[in-house]
């Protein structure tokens, strides 16, 4: 057994070769595809960054044109969706929807499931950017009731996907340029992330040649958690726990149950694996966040001011210096999404959203390397080794 490296958590393995993101955890910095996130989330749009991290390259104004017609003759899902989706109790989790709204896609699209034809994975690549607003949109409507809007293709592609989830039949919903753009940052700032938990499930699914839509409902599984995608809702919900308990008033009660190792609370939105600093996105966010909130000429919401003032106690903590623990980019998105009218429950699945980009060109550049294998861990055995099985009167 001595053959293999124990690494639990994957702390310090390198499970392949990537050229899409890049992480500098200790300066908080990254970038896409080698662009600053800071440059890519102020002078480009979703489908632009999509197109960069999918080809590498930022589109020169045809190839954006030719793109985004593409993505946006794509965004219908089959009528038959419909009926899947009305299987599931109303009150169900947007995420467990999610879940298995894109892997029943696999069933749709016989003509593209080839994971090794690289014309099946450009063509499942635009097809699951392109229906999972639809999808995101549908499992909404469905859980408050309504019909579920179709896809209107003049929008933009943030555009349409507020459309559908905030017009009816009756009354349309004409897209408003401040939050629009809040949603889109929105995505952008969740494209991609290098080998997270669910972009890693994403490669290990797919090693064994299973289709992209498979691979992408494995994904779509693991960022549900709370210590991933999960965590935009855990920390909205934490935030209006400590509210309810007296606001800013009990933020020191709050921080020293954290600290107690016994609690099992954590404080949601903060901490991460590679950012030993900072989270660039973070940043970002909490500017959307100003802006969303002075747009909607909320001049004091309590909840970001809880969050700030939070945030400030935790920088300031021992525990949380020592720890090199900051904000992540999950503790002003909910503050942001909440804003704009998206119910808690479904920050998660927007989350998906946005990283269905991410997930398959990171899926795509796997298969396309030469050195890939099918994903299989070995284990450290510590169990018995060898023993008889004794007849039941024996045992
Ligand atoms: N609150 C309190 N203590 C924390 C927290 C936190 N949010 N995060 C880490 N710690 C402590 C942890 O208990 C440990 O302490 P000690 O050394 O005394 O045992 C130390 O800090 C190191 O943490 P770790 O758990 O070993 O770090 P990890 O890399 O395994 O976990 C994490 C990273 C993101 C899962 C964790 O920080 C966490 O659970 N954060 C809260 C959930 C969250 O916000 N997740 C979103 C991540 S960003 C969006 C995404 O990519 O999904």
């Amino acid at each position: 057994t001595g053959m293999f490296t124990y690494d639990p958590g994957f702390l310090s393995t390198a499970a392949c070769q990537s050229s899409i993101t890049y992480i500098d955890g200790d300066k908080g910095e990254l970038l896409y595809r080698g662009y600053p996130i800071e440059q890519v989330a102020t002078q480009c749009d979703f489908l632009e960054t999509c197109y960069l991290i999918l080809n590498g390259e930022l589109p020169n104004e045809q190839q954006k044109e030719d793109f985004v017609s593409l993505v946006t003759n794509h965004t219908m899902v089959n009528e038959q969706m419909q009926f899947f989706l009305r299987g599931f109790r109303r009150d169900a989790h947007p995420m467990a929807v999610m879940t298995g709204l894109v892997g029943a896609l696999s069933a749709f699209y016989h003509d593209s499931i080839d994971i090794n034809n690289a014309r099946h994975r450009e063509i499942s690549a635009i097809r699951l950017i392109a229906k999972m607003p639809t999808l995101v949109a549908m499992a909404y409507k469905y859980s408050i009731g309504q019909l579920y809007m179709y896809p209107k293709n003049s929008l933009s592609y943030t555009g349409n996907f507020m459309h559908m989830m905030f017009a009816t039949p009756c009354e349309e919903y004409v897209p408003n340029d401040v939050l629009v753009r809040a949603m889109d940052r929105i995505f952008i700032l969740h494209a991609d992330h290098e080998q997270n938990a669910s972009t890693s499930t994403v490669r290990l699914c797919g090693s064994s040649g299973t289709n992209p839509f498979a691979a992408i409902a494995a994904g779509v599984a693991c960022l549900w958690g709370p210590a991933h995608g999960g965590a935009n809702e855990a920390c909205l919900n934490m935030l209006e726990e400590i509210q309810a308990m007296g606001g800013v008033a009990k933020i020191g009660e709050f921080v020293t149950k954290v600290k107690d190792k016994n609690s099992g609370v954590k404080l949601m939105g903060f901490g991460h694996r590679v950012y030993k600093n900072y989270d660039p996105r973070a940043t970002l966010m909490q500017e959307t966040c100003r802006e969303v909130l002075g747009y909607l000429g909320v001049k004091n919401d309590p909840l970001l001011e809880l969050a700030m003032a939070l945030e400030k106690v935790a920088l300031e903590d021992e525990y949380f210096v020592s720890r090199k623990l900051y904000p992540n980019v999950d503790f002003y998105s909910g503050i942001v999404q909440r804003a704009i009218g998206i119910p808690v429950s479904l920050f998660t699945a927007i989350f998906a959203l946005a990283r269905t980009v991410g997930w398959i060109a990171q899926l795509n550049e796997m298969i396309a390397d030469p050195e890939y294998k099918i994903g299989r861990p070995r284990q450290l055995f510590t169990g018995a080794i060898r023993r008889e099985v004794k007849p039941m009167a024996m045992r």
